[in-house]
């Protein structure tokens, strides 16, 4: 049984860093485990340009200890007004590494996504062309969609039809939560893949739901059924290319999840390798590891592996009840557990 594991230094390929005192609070924490992170656009108001992705990525800088190596990689919030030149331009200046596609009012902060995404097809071709990868938060919106079905029914009605229609478009299904998304990244092409997050490996919809409603194993797409956990093992140790790390951290004051209407979002991001190493691990899958968290997405992003390496070793930290981040009480993901791997300092 090993009993430590080494492997290329990971990135995060979703992550939500948010702003102000909060992200001064929580970007430590991605820094300490991740080389690089996608950092999410969803602020209020949401970085919609090249400009306001160049001003964020400055304070996500000025948040962290001078010297952190550690590169945001940012993206742009598309909205029904989108100027597709500007997403050109924002790659071609090296701001922008993605664009992020929340249809309005399928999460947190979306409320100025694309309310029609078959208006995006300019955008999409520009994005075609420059080489701007898409990241997608697959959910439809529509009222008369159960919420567990939303992800399934995203496929049908969009994603299909869009991978269909430019062929030359990098495409990330975010946070894949269903069998159906991982069985459409695998039929779809090359230029196709999707992130997993450890939430959605450990947690079904009973972690949610039984014994009481658990507001902090609430995040959007919701956890589903058992077997959709089981696909999801599946994809992230198959050693495939097309399925790599993508935390989804999330954090939200505890007082704003602890509520009648509880925001959505897990905070991940202090044992984030951890946990992933805990399923692997599970999944007699260690040696699949860094595929998942090292490899596969910089291949994916057209972008170097890595220099550096982390090591992992067995026999896990306590995780805290609460943390503080910026002054703000939250509750970290495995709260009050103790893991079984640890990331061994320096
Ligand atoms: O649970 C979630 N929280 N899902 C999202 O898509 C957004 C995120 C957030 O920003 O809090
Ligand atoms: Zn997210």
């Amino acid at each position: 049984m090993a009993e430590s594991l080494t492997i290329r230094r990971p990135d995060d390929w979703h992550v939500h860093l948010r702003d102000g005192a909060m992200l001064a609070g929580v970007a430590h924490y991605t820094a300490r485990q991740f080389a690089r992170a996608i950092v999410m656009p969803n602020l209020s108001p949401p970085v919609t340009t090249t400009a306001s992705a160049r001003d964020y990525r400055a304070r996500i800088v000025d948040a962290l200890p001078a010297g952190t190596a550690f590169e945001p990689l940012m993206t742009a919030y598309l909205t029904d007004h989108t100027d597709p030149a500007d997403l050109a331009r924002g790659k071609a200046e090296g701001v922008l590494t993605a664009a992020k596609l929340y249809p309005a009012n399928a999460t947190t902060n979306s409320a100025a996504g694309v309310s029609d995404i078959a208006r995006l097809d300019r955008v999409l071709g520009a994005m075609e062309e420059a080489g701007l990868v898409l990241c997608v938060h697959g959910e439809v919106t529509d009222a008369d969609v159960d919420v567990f079905d939303r992800e399934a029914v995203f496929i049908e009605r969009h994603l299909a039809r869009m991978v269909e229609r430019f062929p030359g478009l990098k495409v990330v299904f975010e946070h894949v939560t269903t069998a159906e998304g991982v069985a459409f990244v695998e039929g779809a092409g090359a230029n196709v893949a999707g992130t997993i997050t450890p939430q959605h490996l450990h947690l079904n919809r009973n972690a949610m739901l039984v014994g009481g409603i658990r507001p902090h194993a609430y995040c959007l797409p919701v956890a589903k059924r058992e077997r959709h956990r089981l696909a999801l093992r599946r994809a992230v140790t198959s050693g495939s290319g097309k399925f790599f790390l993508g935390t989804d951290s999330a954090p939200h004051a505890r007082a704003d999840k602890e509520s009648a209407c509880g925001c959505a979002g897990i905070f991940n991001a202090p044992f984030a390798l951890e946990s992933y190493a805990a399923v692997f691990d599970q999944e007699n899958a260690l040696d699949r590891f860094e595929q998942f968290a090292s490899l596969a997405g910089p291949a994916f992003y057209g972008l170097p592996v890595n220099e550096g390496t982390i090591t992992l070793e067995r026999g896990g930290p306590a995780v805290p009840d609460t943390l503080d981040a910026g002054g703000t009480t939250v509750v970290p993901f495995h709260a009050g557990e103790t893991l079984t791997w640890r990331l061994a300092s320096g």
